[in-house]
């Protein structure tokens, strides 16, 4: 979805490069994790169960990274306190990640944006869109290691429905598998293209 409401938000506009992998490759990414049809069907069912709650998911995420110094970091400004206006303009970025994670199916325009928001946890293009003054590069184990209190802390949201337990399972198995498939294509710009 693109949005020209949200500060430095730039999914789906002419700014953002061609992916370097094919839409083949991505599918074959797409069966390495699990990931079919069916999955594609549980995040739009989780995309509505959400966004009445994105607010509350992001209050969780955010006192995360703030009750961790090393986390809270990546967002200091030159003086090393955290740079609030950065903190807020990722936030609003962030909700409508939730948004884009869910609404499937995965096209040409969210495969470039992926590798966008790569770029962008990295010195090629972290603090470039907010102007901000923070170190400039987040390490790539705190990015992999992110994966589980990103998934585990969704489990609660989804829940907070009318769904069947079993219908939960399946938006919470399908969120993951998109965390998973999300953060390996985000590591591109981390690793040498040989190896990647
Ligand atoms: C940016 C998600 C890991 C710090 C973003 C954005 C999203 C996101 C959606 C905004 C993308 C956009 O510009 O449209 C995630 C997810 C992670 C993860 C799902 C792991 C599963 C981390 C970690 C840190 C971090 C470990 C370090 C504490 C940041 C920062 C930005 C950002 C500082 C702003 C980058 C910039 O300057 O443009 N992240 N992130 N992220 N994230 Fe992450």
């Amino acid at each position: 979805m693109s949005s020209d409401k949200i500060p430095g938000y730039t999914y789906g506009t002419a700014e953002i490069p061609d992916a370097p992998i094919s839409m083949d490759e991505f599918e074959r990414l797409q069966q390495t994790v699990l990931f079919d049809e069916d999955d594609e069907e549980y995040l739009q069912m989780a995309g509505d169960v959400l966004e009445d709650q994105i607010d509350d998911v992001l209050d969780v995420w955010y006192g995360f990274v703030a009750d961790h110094d090393f986390l809270v970091y990546y967002f200091a400004n030159g003086e090393g306190n955290p740079d609030e206006e950065y903190l807020d303009r990722v936030r609003e970025r962030f909700g409508q990640w939730i948004r884009d994670t869910c609404e499937t199916p995965y096209d040409e325009d969210w495969l470039n944006y992926q590798f966008e928001i790569g770029r962008r946890h990295t010195r090629e293009k972290k603090n470039e869109v907010d102007d901000a003054d923070a170190v400039d590069h987040i390490d790539m184990r705190y990015l992999v290691a992110f994966i589980y209190p990103i998934t585990a802390t969704i489990r609660e949201f989804l829940a907070d429905s009318d769904h069947s337990d079993a219908d939960v399972d399946a938006m919470y198995h399908a969120w993951f598998k998109s965390i998973v498939l999300q953060v390996t294509l985000w590591s591109y710009p981390y690793v040498p293209d040989e190896n990647w």
